[in-house]
């Protein structure tokens, strides 16, 4: 009986699917790669949170000072999750029905705290520390950005040894007055590295980039 295909067409038909499964593979791939960046460090990824507590209305509708929550964070090395009993002092008297805040509610008749989902979280071989950023003249937009501006919690920043490493290297770009750690809203000048440099002077600024400053 003749052959309806030539013998040839057997290896041409491997090549074409192997082909195909290659460009399939490429496509997942590249898809994957793109996406890499926001899978993997979850920047700009706003987090499902137990009660969807607002930064922009807290913070820049309502005027808190982030020191009321964090209380901890000018001196020690943790910022601080504030407990049920801060929101408790405005929030017994203000929005007592919001279903929203049933939430906060339950926990503080149950004494059970609020399991708010982490945003910002080093691996545990990562030393970092608030307290000496801050008294240091780093704000907290630097690092967190506009959360006046962010209805739910997000990061700006990878937090990557290469972004922390940068600014050990030349603080001199990001520092600013100590009165304006806490402006959310603060711009750097136009001059930022004259002023960088007069602060790092006047601060005593050193450049740590030694791998025990981060890494004990
Ligand atoms: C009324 C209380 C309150 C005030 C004021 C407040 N925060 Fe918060 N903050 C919270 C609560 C509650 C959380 C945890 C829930 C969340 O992540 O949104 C939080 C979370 C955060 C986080 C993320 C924590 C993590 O999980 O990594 C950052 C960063 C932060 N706040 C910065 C600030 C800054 C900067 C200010 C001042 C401009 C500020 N906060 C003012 C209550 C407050
Ligand atoms: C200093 C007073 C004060 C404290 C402390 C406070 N809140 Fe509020 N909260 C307000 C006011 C005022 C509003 C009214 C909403 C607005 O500004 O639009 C509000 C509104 C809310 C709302 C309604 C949705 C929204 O954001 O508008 C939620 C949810 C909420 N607060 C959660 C919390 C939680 C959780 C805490 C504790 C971590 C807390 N609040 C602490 C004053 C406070
Ligand atoms: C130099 C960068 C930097 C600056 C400046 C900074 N933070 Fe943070 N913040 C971080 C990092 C990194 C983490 C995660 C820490 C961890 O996982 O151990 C964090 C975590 C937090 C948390 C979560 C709770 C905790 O303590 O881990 C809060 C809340 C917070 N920061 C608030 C603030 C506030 C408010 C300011 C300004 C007064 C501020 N941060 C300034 C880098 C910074
Ligand atoms: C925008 C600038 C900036 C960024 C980003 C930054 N740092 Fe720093 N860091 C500083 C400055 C300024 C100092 C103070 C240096 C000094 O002691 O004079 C400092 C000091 C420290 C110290 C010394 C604390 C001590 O007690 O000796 C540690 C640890 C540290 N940073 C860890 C980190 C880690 C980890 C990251 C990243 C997750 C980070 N920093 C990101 C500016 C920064
Ligand atoms: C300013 C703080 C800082 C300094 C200085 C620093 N690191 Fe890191 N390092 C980090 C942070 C934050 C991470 C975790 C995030 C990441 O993996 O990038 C990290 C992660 C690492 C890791 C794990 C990498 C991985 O992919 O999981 C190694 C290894 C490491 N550092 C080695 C070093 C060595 C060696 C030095 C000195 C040359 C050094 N680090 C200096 C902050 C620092």
């Amino acid at each position: 009986m003749a052959q309806i295909f030539h013998r040839s067409s057997n290896s041409l038909a491997k090549v074409s699917i192997a082909a195909a499964l290659l460009t399939v593979g490429g496509i997942i791939w590249a898809a994957y790669r793109l996406n890499a960046g926001s899978f993997t460090t979850l920047v700009e990824v706003a987090r499902d949170q137990p009660v969807p507590f607002s930064h922009k209305h807290h913070v820049a509708d309502d005027g808190i000072d982030c020191r009321y929550c964090h209380t901890s964070v000018e001196t020690s090395a943790v910022a601080g999750i504030p407990p049920t009993e801060t929101c408790m002092t405005c929030h017994s008297q203000l929005w007592t029905n919001a279903e929203m805040l049933e939430p906060v509610r339950t926990s503080f008749q149950t004494g059970k705290s609020l399991e708010w989902t982490r945003v910002h979280d080093l691996p545990d071989f990562v030393y970092f520390n608030h307290s000496i950023h801050v008294n240091k003249g780093i704000g907290c937009s630097t690092c967190h950005g506009r959360v006046d501006k962010m209805p739910l919690m997000f990061k700006v920043n990878t937090l990557y040894m290469q972004w922390c490493v940068e600014c050990h290297r030349e603080p001199e770009k990001y520092v600013r007055p100590r009165d304006q750690v806490f402006n959310i809203a603060y711009e750097p000048p136009d001059d930022q590295m004259d002023l960088g440099q007069r602060l790092v002077a006047e601060y005593k600024i050193q450049k740590l980039t030694d791998c025990v400053t981060c890494h004990r």
